[in-house]
């Protein structure tokens, strides 16, 4: 983190409310008093307020309550420490700005985030609703160097550890619908759409896009969302603070992508699978094109696929598809 705001403000954030004098926050990035009153307003202006009294230094009244590049940057753990961030007030698509910024050259990891995309894209060529109500509108992307044939669990990772850190940040039930949802109480909080590209014997470049409802309110949605989505706000009573949820967001997706590549998911995903699983033991049905194949769900097997078994007992194993939950009969 070499950004001289999010520096000041993590100092500030450090001192839990108490004063930091000017001269330590100047010593602590290497420039002058002057210089660091200059970047109290230009933090000012970005939504933060301090309190400066003489002989006492700054301390922190507000922060902004929208997304905030410094506020986030200023929150990042360590384990988040090499990605660099990028905060768009308005973009197409975070997902779309990530392959433009991989197709330039940039370094990863990195992250995009973004308050309102106007093309914000789904799975299966749908739409992602991506009005400004304090949701989150995130990608990630890395360079993994591994071979394609490991992917097949990326998705299905990333999806346990986003629901796992929500529920402790939140204290929600948050669970998991295969291949890529969150959903409490069947309505659906985030979508996760992971894009790869591949050389031969390679993957290029994989990005993991997040959509996550975090303080829409019902009215929000347009019509035909108001009874499948939720948000934190809606499920917890609360306004969430939208930048101390990302910033642990990309904390934990930074832990859980290394623990990709060291391999730890092989042995950890079908447990944390089970434990989340929304769909398990339930009646579903799974579109594959025109394929229609009708059971009961029973979790995910080793290459991260859906397990049905029909009526007859026999197992059939989804790698791709969607799934809907059949109405039992009253
Ligand atoms: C789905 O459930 O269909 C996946 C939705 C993924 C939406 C996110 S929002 C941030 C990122 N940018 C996009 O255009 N899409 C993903």
């Amino acid at each position: 983190m070499t950004n001289i705001d999010a520096l000041i403000v993590r100092e500030l954030l450090a001192a839990e409310g108490d004063y930091v004098s000017g001269s330590q926050l100047a010593e602590l990035v290497g420039i002058s008093r002057v210089a660091i009153h200059a970047h109290m307003e230009k933090l000012r202006g970005q939504g933060f307020d301090f309190e400066a009294v003489r002989s006492k230094g700054y301390r922190v009244l507000k922060l902004p309550e929208q997304l905030n590049q410094t506020l986030i940057q200023a929150l990042l753990t360590q384990a988040a420490s090499d990605l660099a961030v990028n905060a768009f007030e308005q973009i197409d698509s975070t997902n779309s700005e990530a392959e433009r910024q991989l197709a330039m050259g940039e370094a990863t990891p990195f992250v995009v985030f973004a308050r309102q995309q106007t093309a914000g894209r789904g799975r299966l060529g749908r739409a992602w609703h991506s009005a400004e109500n304090g949701n989150l509108y995130a990608t990630f992307a890395f360079r993994p160097q591994i071979s394609p044939t490991r992917m097949a669990l990326f998705t299905l990772w990333m999806g346990i550890n986003l629901c796992q850190c929500i529920n402790s940040l939140c204290r929600i039930d948050c669970g998991v619908k295969w291949p890529n949802d969150l959903q409490i109480d069947g309505r659906k909080v985030a979508g996760i759409l992971t894009e790869a590209r591949m050389e031969t014997d390679q993957v290029r470049d994989v990005i993991l896009g997040i959509g996550l409802n975090i303080n829409s309110d019902r009215d929000d949605w347009p019509p035909e969302l108001q009874q499948s989505a939720t948000s934190l706000r809606q499920e917890t009573g609360q306004r969430q603070d939208v930048n101390r949820v990302t910033a642990a967001i990309a904390g934990r997706i930074m832990i859980a992508y290394q623990q990709f590549l060291d391999g730890e998911h092989r042995t950890l995903l079908k447990e944390r699978w089970a434990k989340y699983d929304t769909l398990y033991g339930q009646t579903v049905s799974l579109n594959q094109g025109d394929a229609r194949i009708s059971g009961t769900a029973k979790g995910i097997d080793n290459s991260g696929s859906l397990i049905i078994e029909r009526p007859d007992g026999s197992h059939f194993q989804a790698r791709a598809g969607e799934v809907t939950l059949e109405k039992r009969p009253v």
